[in-house]
């Protein structure tokens, strides 16, 4: 049976509440902080939570209570007393976070209905249209999942030191955001991070963009230009595609990874400069070192402490994340009301291999932006239509599909609130109460709830 989870949240709980939830098989969990709430919710699955401001909190913790209250896979409810909500704060938390409210005395038989309802919200929010929460930042980078949240400790590790780094990685997989991330987190952070991709410029200048030269030192050279290393002086050097480097620029750079100093070409004058060096490449350098392109010796200057990036196809959840993530991004750029992704999008991403990783995935989104003509993405817009199931659908099926997820996400962002919601799908609560009778998205006949103070109907929690 379907485990169902409280989490009490008050100063002080009452022994009555808690027997008589416990009574009604829900499983406990009092704690007495915001911090324990978290803790409390191992993983994604969804709760009830009864916030007891009767009780009182300290002021820190209802400062802290918003970000507590935001996470969608608790459905709360507030236990209040009497008056309480003319305080501007209580009834801000109140309105904005919580399905109901009951008044204390606390009616047990009112709280268990009130907070199984607002479960039961909580428990849409594990579908594909809401993001997970528990995501983890390193500078522009997401990920939750484990070889993420490896590379991130590597990051803070190697952040730490002043030692030569070398990122491997498939293309497209954030080398270049984990270099920014390792310098933003280093000592250097307020002095330059300069990247130069040595595959993108030309044999004869490569000398010249590393080391600059002087005014007269080629044809054209028409006056002094400070080369790549000298600009990064005091932060950090990002030597992107280190691959393509050719053999006589590989010798210019080790000469200076052994005595930190450079020449301008065609100056006499030998400079001291104090960088940070971070190299990656997409390509296999061990077979290049093999075929003699690569010097064997630069890669051990270079390659003090590496750094693996994991390819997209082995991050588990956190593809939806990205694309999320992504969708946003893209989404502000071309002011379009995108809503999200559609089933067979997500399946699509799911089934996808991502050979250009985390930039194939950007460059999808970002075209189907541009292409969708609905307000979810599909699998056809990601041009991924191929990998999904394409057993074709009757116009009814798909309408009461795209109906359906309209109504869950307009009830998860109003957190249950039926008559914003139906505001925001442009119907009369009414008609949204039909639809959702007639998708059996509740009990039949159970009123809905909207603000607090209408909130003490008969509820029933939705499934
Ligand atoms: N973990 C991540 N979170 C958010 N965005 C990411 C992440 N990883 C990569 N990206 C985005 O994907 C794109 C590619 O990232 P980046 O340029 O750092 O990859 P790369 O490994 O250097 O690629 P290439 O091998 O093609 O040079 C960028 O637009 C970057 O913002
Ligand atoms: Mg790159």
């Amino acid at each position: 049976m379907d485990v169902r989870r409280l989490i009490y949240l008050s100063a002080k709980p009452s022994a009555e509440i808690r027997q008589f939830f416990e009574q009604c098989d829900w499983q406990v969990k009092p704690v007495k902080s915001v911090k324990e709430v978290t803790k409390a919710l191992d993983g994604f699955d969804a709760a009830g939570g009864l916030l007891d401001l009767a009780a009182g909190l300290p002021l820190h913790e209802i400062e802290a209570l918003d970000a507590c209250l935001a996470m969608p896979n608790i459905g709360w409810v507030a236990i209040v007393s009497p008056g309480q909500l003319a305080d501007s704060t209580m009834r801000r938390l109140v309105r904005d976070y919580c399905s109901d409210y009951v008044t204390v005395p606390v009616v047990p038989e009112r709280a268990v209905r009130a907070v199984g309802h607002a479960r039961g919200m909580a428990t849409l929010a594990g579908t594909p249209q809401q993001a997970p929460v528990h995501h983890v930042t390193e500078g522009d980078m997401i990920g939750s999942c484990e070889s993420m949240q490896a590379l991130f400790r590597s990051i803070k590790r190697v952040a730490s030191t002043d030692a030569s780094v070398f990122i491997a990685g498939e293309s497209g997989t954030g080398k270049e955001l984990t270099a920014a991330a390792i310098h933003q987190r280093s000592s250097r952070r307020d002095a330059p991070f300069v990247a130069i991709n040595c595959g993108a410029i030309s044999r004869e200048l490569v000398q010249s963009e590393l080391f600059g030269h002087e005014r007269g030192a080629f044809t054209g050279a028409t006056q002094r230009r400070i080369g790549r290393v000298e600009a990064a002086n005091g932060g950090t050097l990002f030597l992107d595609e280190i691959g393509d480097l050719p053999l006589e620029s590989q010798a210019s750079l080790l000469r200076f990874l052994q005595e930190r100093k450079i020449e301008r070409l065609g100056g006499q004058e030998s400079i001291d400069v104090d960088v940070r060096i971070i190299s990656a490449t997409h390509v296999d350098l061990d077979s290049a070192i093999a075929d003699g392109r690569f010097r064997h010796d630069l890669y051990h200057r270079l390659c003090v402490l590496r750094i693996v990036e994991p390819p997209l196809r082995e991050r588990g959840a956190d593809i939806e994340l990205l694309a999320f993530h992504l969708l946003g991004h893209f989404r502000r750029d071309a002011g379009r009301r995108l809503q999200g992704f559609a089933p067979d999008a997500m399946e699509a991403i799911h089934r996808h291999t991502w050979p250009g990783n985390v930039r194939e995935l950007g460059n999808r989104i970002r075209r189907a932006v541009v292409m969708a003509e609905g307000r979810l993405i599909t699998a056809k817009d990601l041009e991924l239509d191929h990998l999904v199931d394409q057993t074709p659908v009757s116009l009814n099926v798909a309408r009461e599909a795209a109906e359906r997820m309209a109504i869950e996400r307009a009830l998860l962002r109003h957190r249950g609130r039926y008559g914003e919601a139906a505001r925001d799908l442009g119907i009369s609560r009414v008609t949204l109460y039909r639809l959702m009778d007639a998708y059996r998205m509740r009990e039949p006949d159970s009123p809905g709830l909207d603000k607090p103070g209408k909130g003490h109907d008969d509820h029933s929690e939705a499934d």
